[in-house]
């Protein structure tokens, strides 16, 4: 019997190609790290922008009403991934920190 279809969006990070399911309500740093892959972050709140990313590919809408981007940030596709959850599969240019 083949295990049910897993519909949970997908997050890539790259460069390492490295791709991880995201939980329903999950940030894409909970999500990365519940599976072994620490993105760098701080606060986890929106806040200290120590998470700052490039989203490369796909959609996220934010768990806060105000994350500390700039329109402009934004526009480029600067995304704060403490607090983003992804709407589909998603694809971020990211810092991954060693260690467990
Ligand atoms: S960890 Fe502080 S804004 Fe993401």
């Amino acid at each position: 019997m083949n295990p049910p279809p897993d519909d949970r969006p997908v997050l890539t990070v790259q460069p390492l190609g490295w791709c991880v399911r995201v939980a329903p309500g999950q940030s894409l740093v909970e999500a990365a790290r519940a599976a072994g892959v620490r993105l760098r972050s701080s606060c986890r709140n929106g806040t200290c922008r120590a998470c700052l990313c490039r989203l490369v590919e796909g959609e996220v809408r934010w768990r806060i009403d105000w994350p500390g981007l700039t329109a402009e940030e934004r526009a480029e596709g600067w995304i704060l991934p403490c607090v983003a959850l992804p709407v589909g599969a998603v694809t971020v240019e990211a810092v991954v920190q060693p260690g467990p």
